[in-house]
């Protein structure tokens, strides 16, 4: 017995390595600072935590619709109608074990041996595996910090060939935090309108972490000719800091729907009732909270961003949103350690922060666009000033 081939074509998700390495780091005594992790440090608000021990005692116990409660699926098309003037029927949602879980049923459900994706570079780790997985091409779009970390329509333009099957478009996105305007989206959008076939996977998961008064907007409602074949996700680990909850979601056209429903009965049938009760509570909830946490993000991106650009050799960009920033660092690599080892990729120096600075940091290969790191901000101010001061002294050091 083997291993199938399509396992043998994707690799384990390398942010969750690193926290499960901080874990076990911080057991063995290791004073270790995680920027590791992709989640929100607030606790899930006690509204929502009320519901889920509310729906237990209620009996909300058991089997639900495969892909989710006729009370979820209406608490995210007033959702979709509220935050972002998109009109979905019931029909046309469809609700999965998280964010990945969408991602990986819309994927599947549609991608078939050699057909192409396009995959912005850096892009969310798990894009290009769940593509390959699929069977599919994920061909990559390089959209550097001399560019906001944005996709270019010349570029998407010249990356659409007759087998691209989706776009996967992520704002703000997670590594960079990058997020794109109404103007910005409109210019892929004409592109995309000249190319019918394509559909546009629009992840919106940090929609509520955005900063400065940026103006949130996704790619169906700013352009309508795109609705049909655009797949809008969301979720609620990130919004609602409910990342162990296991709820996402989406809208789109009702077959595509159907398409992954099919193939969540026959893998994990209904997301967990509790969460499910959990999640429409969220969204049917107050919102105001929202703002509050998404200031408190934005002083911690404050503060990383003016410490990181104080280090000869890395410059970290101002995202406009998610809590994740993603400092380029190509003056420091050729350069060596104290103990003399050289710094040839980002690899060699999150693991030089790593054992040197007592910090944990992804690096850039991980998401495709190198040398840089991706730094996950939601922690305390404290803990980001001394992580980055470590980070400073550590970089001081390198000769
Ligand atoms: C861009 C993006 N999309 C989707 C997800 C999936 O979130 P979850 O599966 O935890 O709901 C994540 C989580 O890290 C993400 O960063």
């Amino acid at each position: 017995m083997h291993p199938s081939a399509a396992l043998g074509r994707i690799n384990p998700s390398p942010t969750l390595a690193i926290t499960s390495r901080v874990l076990e780091l911080k057991r063995a005594g290791v004073d270790v600072i995680g920027l590791g992790a992709g989640e929100p440090d607030f606790d899930t608000p006690d509204f929502v935590k009320e519901a889920a021990i509310q729906a237990i005692r209620d009996g909300k116990t058991k089997y639900t619709n495969v892909d989710g409660t006729i009370e979820l699926k209406e608490a995210i098309a007033a959702k979709f109608a509220r935050d972002n003037g998109l009109t979905y029927e019931t029909s046309q949602i469809t609700v999965n074990v998280g964010g990945k879980h969408t991602l990986f049923n819309a994927i599947v459900a549609t991608v078939d041996a050699g057909d192409e994706v396009i995959v912005p570079a850096p892009y969310w780790v798990s894009y290009p595996d769940v593509v390959q997985f699929a069977g599919g091409t994920p061909v990559f779009v390089e959209a550097g910090p001399d560019q906001g970390y944005k996709l270019r329509p010349e570029q998407l333009e010249a990356a659409i060939t007759p087998k691209t099957k989706w776009l996967i478009l992520n704002s703000p996105s997670n590594p960079t935090g990058a997020a794109y305007s109404v103007a910005e989206l409109k210019a892929l959008g004409e592109v995309l309108e000249r190319h019918p076939h394509v559909w546009i996977f629009a992840d919106d998961m940090y929609e509520h972490i955005v900063y400065d008064g940026f103006e949130f907007a996704t790619i169906a409602q700013v352009c309508p000719s795109l609705y049909e074949r655009t797949l809008t996700v969301n979720g609620c680990s990130k919004a609602y800091a409910m990342t162990g909850w296991r709820i996402g979601y989406a809208g789109g056209a009702a077959w595509l729907i159907k398409a992954m429903a099919k193939l969540q009965s026959q893998s994990t049938s209904n997301p967990c009732s509790i969460a499910q009760a959990a999640a429409a509570a969220a969204l049917n909830g107050p919102q105001d909270f929202l703002k509050g946490r998404a200031a408190a993000f934005q002083g911690r991106r404050d503060l990383v961003v003016s410490m990181l650009n104080q280090i000869n050799g890395m410059t970290c960009p101002r995202p406009e949103g998610a809590f994740y920033v993603y400092p380029e660092f190509s003056g420091l690599i050729g350069k060596t350690t104290p103990t003399g080892k050289t710094i040839a990729t980002d690899e060699d120096f999150v693991g030089y922060l790593l054992d040197d600075a007592k910090v944990a940091a992804v690096q850039g290969a991980a998401f495709g666009l190198s040398p840089a790191m991706r730094i996950s901000y939601a922690t305390s101010d404290d803990l980001l000033r001394q992580a980055c001061e470590r980070i400073q002294t550590a970089c001081a050091a390198l000769r």
